[in-house]
């Protein structure tokens, strides 16, 4: 052999074991980026660790609270900015398109292809979870945001019944209050008191108005009396709130109404997972009513796990996470403990509370009328500056710092305009 083909050799033997060495050296770890802290998101979560577990994959956690994500997605910027770039984040609407406009998220369609997500994920995700015709995040379910957690013990002992429309909504809280309970648990944090302005919004306009102001932020719309007078619906609920709300976490507020020191919360249907955690069974302790006048329209968000361009030895965690997440059997166990609903159109019901079963069914409804639509609260509305000046404006009339409805249009106006 002359040298010039020992040498070759000698690389072709060092590439080869170069290239066992990569396919034994894959990470076997997913480190996740969320915001999954309460009792019920964590026991949800725990389905997925175990799955993971038992493919081999260890679990690095990176919870970071706050729901809607706004702390996550800052603290996110620091580690991507840091070089730190986890397996995967927990993400939302806008902010998945966001990254995947700046080329950094990875391409799950290999496993996508091959599971064929396009066939069984509806379009109003895929629009978020693919970005120029690639798989950028798997989505994990799809939540909605107009709904009403009640109290059955408490409903019943103040004669209430569920309310459909804003009238009988306020008869309802009037009755609580008449009675001495706390009609309203509030969480404090600007993304909870957006979350229920969502609702106030659908219920006071139509949908059709809602998509006006918030999808197309129509200018008319936008300054309408119909906003206002949403305005003025959202300060009339700020009267059957307890004085000690003010930074409260949603999940503390929930916990209110699972006690009976409350009768109802406005909030997204992770609340059922708190309601579960509790061991409570909706129709004998809770009831789950779209929020009044809501009925029929879906506001959803839907949680998806971004994934960001890694080096070649954490690929294989990355697709295994991505398929683990849209698997049927994880897609049914996860939501029936998370409160959501699964995010395929083809996983049964069977496994599903009376709550998760109209949820799953709501949803169905809502696609074959096109009367679902994504959250402004939750990042599914528009992008991040829109809805953290949506957030802002809400959250300061909800406080008083803003003090009429008249000022509170003005500002939602004016801060819509200076985040275009
Ligand atoms: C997420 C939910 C989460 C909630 C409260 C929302 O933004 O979509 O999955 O449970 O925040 O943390």
């Amino acid at each position: 052999m002359s040298i010039k083909m020992k040498l070759l050799a000698g690389v072709v033997l060092a590439a080869a074991a170069g290239f066992a060495g990569a396919a034994q050296a894959q990470v076997k770890e997913v480190q996740m980026v969320h915001w999954w802290t309460s009792g019920g998101e964590a026991a949800a979560l725990n389905v997925l660790k175990s799955n993971l577990a038992k493919e081999g994959y260890a679990w690095k956690d990176v919870p970071i609270a706050g729901g809607g994500g706004n702390q996550a997605m800052t603290a996110l910027r620091a580690m991507v900015t840091a070089g730190n770039v986890p397996t995967s984040v927990q993400m939302l609407g806008y902010d998945i398109t966001d990254w995947a406009e700046q080329g950094v998220l990875a391409d799950l369609s290999p496993v996508a292809t091959k599971e064929g997500w396009d066939k069984v994920i509806p379009a109003a995700l895929q629009k978020f979870a693919k970005y120029d015709g690639k798989w950028v995040a798997a989505p994990v379910n799809v939540h909605s945001v107009n709904w009403i957690w009640v109290n059955k013990a408490v409903l019943d002992k103040i004669g209430g019944k569920e309310p459909t429309n804003w009238d009988e909504f306020i008869a309802l809280l009037d009755k609580a209050k008449a009675a001495g309970v706390i009609p309203l648990a509030q969480g404090g944090q600007n993304w909870q008191e957006a979350t229920m302005f969502d609702s106030v919004v659908v219920t006071t306009g139509g949908l059709d108005f809602y998509r006006k102001a918030f999808i197309d932020l129509d200018p008319a719309a936008l300054s309408s009396p119909t906003m206002k007078l949403s305005f003025e619906r959202l300060a009339k609920l700020r009267t059957y709130v307890d004085p000690s709300f003010s930074g409260r976490d949603w999940n503390l507020a929930t916990a209110m109404v699972i006690k009976g020191d409350a009768l109802l919360q406005v909030m997204g249907d992770w609340a059922k997972g708190e309601f579960i955690n509790a061991k409570k069974a909706p129709g004998t302790d809770f009831m789950c009513f779209r929020f009044p006048g809501t009925q029929g329209n879906v506001v959803f968000n839907s949680d998806m796990f971004a994934m960001f361009k890694v080096g070649a030895e954490r690929q294989e965690a990355q697709y295994a996470l991505a398929s683990a997440t849209v698997d049927p059997g994880f897609q049914s166990s996860f939501n029936v403990v998370k409160g959501s609903v699964p995010a395929r159109t083809d996983v049964s019901d069977a496994a599903f509370d009376a709550c998760g079963k109209k949820g799953i069914a709501d949803l169905k409804e809502a696609v074959a009328k096109n009367t679902l639509e994504g959250s402004m609260a939750q990042g599914y509305g528009q992008k991040a500056p829109f809805r953290a000046a949506y957030q802002e404006v809400v959250d300061k009339f909800f406080n008083g710092q803003i003090a009429t409805a008249d000022d509170a249009v003005k500002q939602l106006v004016d801060a819509i305009n200076a985040a275009k």
